[in-house]
């Protein structure tokens, strides 16, 4: 029960990386509230009693007021999960989609910090994970708008870290490499086996291979760890 009495958000919290961090916070004590752009059904049924859920678009103000309205008290940890992935070579990535990755994938950790920062600061403690992505250091063709907003993650939490240490607070970024969910099921056995085999531990990842980490950053235990980039991809993208 290692986040016990602790309230956390989780977004994009209806699948994938993010039900499985929503899912073992509870299990490891945390109230959750779970969000997504639909109401998160199965992954609240998964936990039972005691779960939140909200529906609400990460990249509007609007939705973390419906996300801080829903939370059962004052957030502890903020887990920013959801995310926008449109594959766009450079030729025929248009504005609109530039826009809407950053808003997606960056504007909502801002928009976390404003909402939640001033209850953190007040009881000297508080936890930012930003879900970025080992694509940041991979040759990926068609995801510049990705892999830049996945680098702003990094250099946000980064900052962040500075700004919020004297109260307790810590923020750091965790960079999954490729891991089985509902973004990757369209990839065949081949592709998988071509990601597999450049990483040191020679399988696909799962969803719950990326758990471990966060539940590790957002306890007591990392209470010294902050403004860190833990890449959480068996040993593809090596940085150091
Ligand atoms: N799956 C991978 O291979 C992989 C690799 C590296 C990094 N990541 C990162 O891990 C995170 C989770 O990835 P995943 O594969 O589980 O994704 P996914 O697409 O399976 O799930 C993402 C969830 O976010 C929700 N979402 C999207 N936009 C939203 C918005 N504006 N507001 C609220 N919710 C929104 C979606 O509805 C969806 O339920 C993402 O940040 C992704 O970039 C994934």
């Amino acid at each position: 029960m290692t986040h016990a009495g602790r309230i956390a958000v989780v977004t994009g919290a209806g699948r994938g990386i993010g039900a499985q961090i929503a899912i073992e916070l509870a299990r490891r004590g945390a109230t959750v509230v779970c969000a997504d752009l639909q109401m998160p059904a199965a992954t609240l049924l998964a936990i039972g009693s005691g779960a939140v859920g909200v529906a609400a678009d990460v990249s509007e103000p609007a939705g973390w007021k419906t996300i801080a309205t829903a939370a059962p008290g004052t957030v502890d940890i903020v887990v920013n999960n959801a995310a926008y992935y449109p594959n766009a070579p450079i030729d025929t990535l248009d504005f609109d989609t530039w826009r809407r990755t950053m808003a997606v994938n960056m504007d909502a950790h801002f928009l976390s910090a404003k909402q939640f920062l001033p209850g953190m600061r007040q009881q000297k403690w508080g936890r930012f994970v930003g879900i970025s992505s080992n694509s940041v250091g991979l040759a990926i063709p068609g995801m510049s708008h990705y892999i830049a907003s996945k680098m702003g993650i990094i250099g946000f939490m980064r900052g962040l870290a500075n700004d919020v240490a004297a109260d307790g607070i810590t923020c750091n970024a965790v960079l999954p490499g490729l891991t089985d969910t509902p973004a990757t099921a369209a990839m065949d056995d081949a592709q998988r086996r071509a990601t597999w085999q450049g990483q040191a531990i020679q399988r696909f990842a799962d969803p719950a291979d990326v758990v471990g980490p966060v539940l590790f950053l957002t306890s007591d235990d990392a209470a010294f760890m902050t403004g860190q980039a833990l890449v959480v991809d068996g040993g593809q993208y090596r940085v150091g």
